[in-house]
Formats: C-alpha cells, sequence, structure tokens
C-alpha cells in the first residue's frame, strides 16, 4: 500500500458541474485501479490523498499533474502505508470553507492546539478530513 497527498489551486473557479464531472471522472477510474482517497476542496484550493498499489497510485496521480484545470501543484508527502483510511469509497470529497478553517483554529480545546501544532500532513489531513474537533 502506497499513498500520495498533494495540494494544488484552480486554474479558474470550478462550476459545482465541473466539480460533479471531476468526481465521476475520478471515481470511475480510480475504481478500476483500486486507488482509494479523500478529495478536499478549500475555497479553490484542492487537496487529495491517493491511497492503493505504488504503480496505481503513481498512474492516477500522474493523469492529475498533467490537468490543465489545476496549477501550482506541490506534493506534501507520499510513502508506504500500512492500510487504507478510505477504503469503502473510490474517491470521498468534501468542501470545506475558510470558515470551517478558522473555527479550527481558534478552538480552545487543549487537544485540538496540539494537534495542529505538531501536525504533520498526513495526520493533519485526517484530521480535517474525518474530525474536525478529535
Ligand atoms: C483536483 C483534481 C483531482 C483529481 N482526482 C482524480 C482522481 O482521484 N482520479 C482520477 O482518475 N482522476 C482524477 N482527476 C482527473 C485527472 O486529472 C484526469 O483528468 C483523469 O484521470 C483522466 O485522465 P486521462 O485522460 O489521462 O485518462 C482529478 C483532477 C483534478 C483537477
Amino acid at each position: 500500500m502506497y499513498y500520495l497527498i498533494y495540494f494544488a489551486y484552480e486554474s479558474s473557479p470550478f462550476t459545482p458541474t465541473g466539480l460533479e464531472e471531476l468526481l465521476v471522472q475520478a471515481r470511475d477510474k480510480n475504481a478500476k485501479y483500486n486507488v482509494t482517497g479523500k478529495l478536499l476542496y478549500v475555497e479553490g484550493t484542492f487537496i487529495q490523498l491517493l491511497e492503493g498499489d505504488k504503480e496505481a497510485v503513481k498512474h492516477i496521480f500522474s493523469s492529475i499533474e498533467k490537468d490543465k484545470r489545476i496549477i501550482a501543484l506541490k506534493v506534501v508527502i507520499e510513502g508506504p502505508a500500512k492500510t487504507r483510511y478510505f477504503p469503502d469509497w473510490s474517491m470521498a470529497y468534501e468542501k470545506i470553507s475558510l470558515a470551517d478553517i478558522n473555527q479550527m483554529e481558534q478552538c480552545e480545546h487543549p487537544g485540538v492546539k496540539e494537534y495542529l501544532k505538531n501536525a504533520t500532513p498526513f495526520r493533519l489531513i485526517k484530521l480535517i478530513a474525518n474530525n474536525p474537533l478529535l
């Protein structure tokens, strides 16, 4: 099992239909390659976790890298993984607003503060994707 997290900016604003088309296309191909993960969309920035066999993840990622709908793509972290975090989804999707992020940052819960301070990108994406108040 291998995982890769990247972020990138939309080259021009996505419409709801554009996003829907992207998800249909992504889910279809990911299912074929047994790639799962999660796609976050935050104020024009995409953060995506891809997970699966290394060759499959690299293959999907090479298509994404060439995609003109996004710019300034940067890999945050990649490497071997023991398990899948999103085994049931071909690509879970969530739209997060800046207000959600600000709220997370302002959270007074000591656990959350500590978590954000020490968060590696992978832990951070898990936090964002699964449970903002973990
Ligand atoms: C933000 C973003 C995320 C994407 N995620 C995936 C994905 O998880 N899986 C996938 O197959 N394509 C994804 N795509 C679409 C690919 O970039 C590409 O268009 C698609 O895989 C078809 O590529 P192909 O024509 O080389 O087969 C994504 C595109 C964008 C802009």
